[in-house]
């Protein structure tokens, strides 16, 4: 395989920190330059077991900055780029949109003019992979599954955000013929994940012995996906999807929010040595968020077909690992909100 210099950017969030292993231990002969501006979502604890590697460097840095962003395209020969930086947490969009419009919109347009400028004379280079999600076709009723077809209908500030960034990638496919491919992801769990989104939450509310906040009655569904899946099919899109062409990877793994916080409070029980149902009385209906989509669920049909792709991690598996990952981390969790897990938790949580 040949010789690259691949911009990764988001490396150090939950997903991009999976990338980056992946790729490094997969690709040898690949430099990884990842870019990261370390918000609150950034963390180089997730990458510490590989940073001393040769071939890969990090760089701090806001893909926002338009000239920071050029400068950084005439230092480096970045023949490819995996585009994962992002604001990524809906309550945080509705509670403040205004860094998911700057962010993944203003900085997906950044890095497309900076790519397509360095490579509009080089037919070799690419592509421009943009990670994306489900969320960008709306909410589903109870029947269907979202296909490479279905029709945008953002309802979020962050879906609406990710679908305008997709879009943008459309155009400079269509426009200047750059070298795109786009995958959107179902919801991703596993270690590293920041515990504002559901699965950690849940993992370390238990833990501390917090209520499970439960937004409304806890009947919306999401379809589940093991974050190492999730690089493993941007691995397989990367190398060989078509360019201009958009992949749906999702884990056929529907759940309602109460049956996946009651699954978790068995897990915990048994993994504490709790008697079993202890858990499980610290689920707490809370108000719902809102414009709550009610279903988001992906038919991976493109993916498996074309590319070979499936999931090779079972939830039960994959519960089981990022239970134990949680647990096993606590240093890596204070860390990441900065002290005491209860307090936090109190900041963020207890008025809704
Ligand atoms: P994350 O919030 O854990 O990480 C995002 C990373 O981007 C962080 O390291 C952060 O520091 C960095 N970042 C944010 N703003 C930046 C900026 N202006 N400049 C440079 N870096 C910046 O997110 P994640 O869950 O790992 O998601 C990664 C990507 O995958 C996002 O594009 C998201 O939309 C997409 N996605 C996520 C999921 C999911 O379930 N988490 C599902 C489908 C798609
Ligand atoms: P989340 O992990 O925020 O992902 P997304 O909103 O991108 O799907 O939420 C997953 C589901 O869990 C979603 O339906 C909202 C719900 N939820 C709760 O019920 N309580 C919580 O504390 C959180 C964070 C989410």
């Amino acid at each position: 395989m040949m010789k690259k210099t691949i911009l990764i950017t988001g490396g150090a969030g939950f997903i991009g920190s999976h990338v980056v292993r992946r790729f490094l231990k997969n690709y040898q002969q690949y430099d990884i330059v990842n870019l990261d501006m370390l918000t609150y979502a950034g963390n180089l604890e997730n990458l510490r077991d590989i940073e001393d590697s040769p071939n890969y460097k990090f760089i701090r840095g806001d893909i926002t900055d338009t000239l920071f962003i050029e400068k950084l395209f005439d230092q480096h020969p970045f023949d490819a780029v995996i585009h994962l930086a992002a604001e990524s947490h809906v309550d945080r969009s509705i509670s403040g949109p205004m860094p998911f419009i700057t962010t993944n919109i203003t900085g997906t347009v950044n890095l497309l003019e900076a790519a397509r400028k360095r490579w509009q004379d080089n037919p070799g280079s690419g592509p421009f992979h943009h990670i994306s999600t489900d969320e960008v076709y709306g909410s589903l009723g109870e029947e269907g599954l979202f296909t490479e077809e279905s029709a945008y209908d953002p309802r979020s500030p962050y879906s609406a955000s990710k679908a305008s960034s997709d879009h943008m990638v459309r155009a400079w496919f269509h426009t200047w013929n750059m070298p795109v491919v786009i995958s959107n992801c179902s919801n991703n769990y596993g270690p590293n994940q920041f515990p504002e989104k559901l699965i950690p939450l849940v993992i370390n509310n238990i833990k501390a012995g917090q209520p499970l906040p439960v937004y409304g009655k806890g009947e919306n569904i999401r379809d589940w996906l093991y974050v190492e899946d999730h690089a493993a099919a941007i691995d397989m899109i990367f190398h060989s999807g078509k360019k201009g062409e958009t992949y749906n990877v999702g884990g056929n793994n529907q759940w309602r929010n109460i049956d996946l916080v009651r699954q978790l409070c068995g897990i915990m029980d048994r993994k504490l040595g709790r008697p079993a149902g202890t858990s499980e009385k610290l689920v707490c209906f809370v108000k719902d968020r809102a414009g709550h989509d009610q279903r988001y669920a992906i038919d991976n049909t493109k993916i498996s077909s074309r590319l070979g792709w499936k999931p090779s991690v079972s939830f039960e598996q994959g519960l089981e690992r990022t239970v134990d990952w949680y647990l096993a981390n606590e240093k890596w969790i204070s860390g990441v909100i900065g002290g005491n897990y209860k307090s936090y938790y109190k900041s963020q949580y207890l008025d809704r």
